[in-house]
């Protein structure tokens, strides 16, 4: 906890650059995962441009837009850097699907959460594995759920320090950041997406609707796939 607090103070005032080669600078085996939302691509950009030690992943859960599979091909192309892909467990996926079909998150929360469960919680411990920093593109703004989250927290389901450098950013900031830094995105941002996960489990939100509201849109669930729980 003093070791969290510590940090939490060396980051202070720090730029988002200057954050990240702190953790780098300070910390063994320090890894993001991106989703290839727009905040996940400020701290690419952040982390490719500067040349930081962090390792970088995305969790392929075979269930993504099109548009997100271009953005990982045009962000490769564009840092000319590496990020590592995995996968969810094959057996488990052949399974699931010949248990329950191709679609069961839509027939109740538990189906739903043990689909993420296969294609996001499971591949994100392997991700994971010796990591002593975990970097994510969190923000409070986003929900009720995330309002308490801090710039570093303990994560005690994958036992690994988590640092939240744009916690406390709002959308505004990672938009004025995108379009200054010419930082590719998803184009699907331009037509209601705002926050995008899996295709059938992500629609378009309207006008004053949540951010969120798009996210697993028939369910009264807190719409958390348990990352971030
Ligand atoms: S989710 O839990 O609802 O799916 P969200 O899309 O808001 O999460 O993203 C929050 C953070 O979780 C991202 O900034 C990223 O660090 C991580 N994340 C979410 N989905 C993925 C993914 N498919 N691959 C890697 N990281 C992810
Ligand atoms: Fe499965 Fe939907 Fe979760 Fe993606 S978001 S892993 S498709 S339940």
């Amino acid at each position: 906890m003093s070791d969290l607090s510590s940090l939490k103070q060396a980051l202070e005032g720090l730029t988002l650059a200057d954050s990240l080669r702190y953790v780098a600078d300070n910390y063994g085996n320090v890894v993001f995962s991106s989703s290839f939302g727009q905040e996940d691509q400020v701290i690419t950009d952040a982390i490719f441009k500067n040349d930081l030690p962090i390792r970088v992943f995305t969790l392929d859960t075979g269930r993504l837009f099109q548009e997100t599979y271009d953005l990982m091909d045009t962000t490769k192309a564009k840092y000319q850097k590496e990020f590592e892909t995995y996968f969810p467990d094959t057996a488990k996926v052949e399974a699931l699907v010949k248990e329950k079909g191709f679609n069961s998150f839509y027939y109740s929360v538990e189906n739903r959460k043990e689909c993420c469960g296969i294609r996001k919680i499971q591949p994100l411990k392997r991700a994971l594995a010796g990591a002593e920093i975990w970097i994510t593109g969190l923000r409070s703004e986003q929900s009720d759920n995330r309002a308490g989250m801090e710039i570093v927290e303990w994560d005690e389901a994958n036992k690994v320090i988590k640092f939240n450098p744009l916690i406390h950013w709002t959308y505004e900031e990672i938009l004025a950041y995108i379009k200054e830094n010419k930082v590719p995105d998803n184009p699907l941002h331009r037509k209601g997406f705002i926050s995008i996960g899996c295709l059938p489990c992500t629609r378009a939100i309207q006008e004053g609707e949540h951010p969120r509201a798009g996210r697993w849109s028939w369910e009264t669930s807190q719409k958390e796939c348990g990352l971030h729980s």
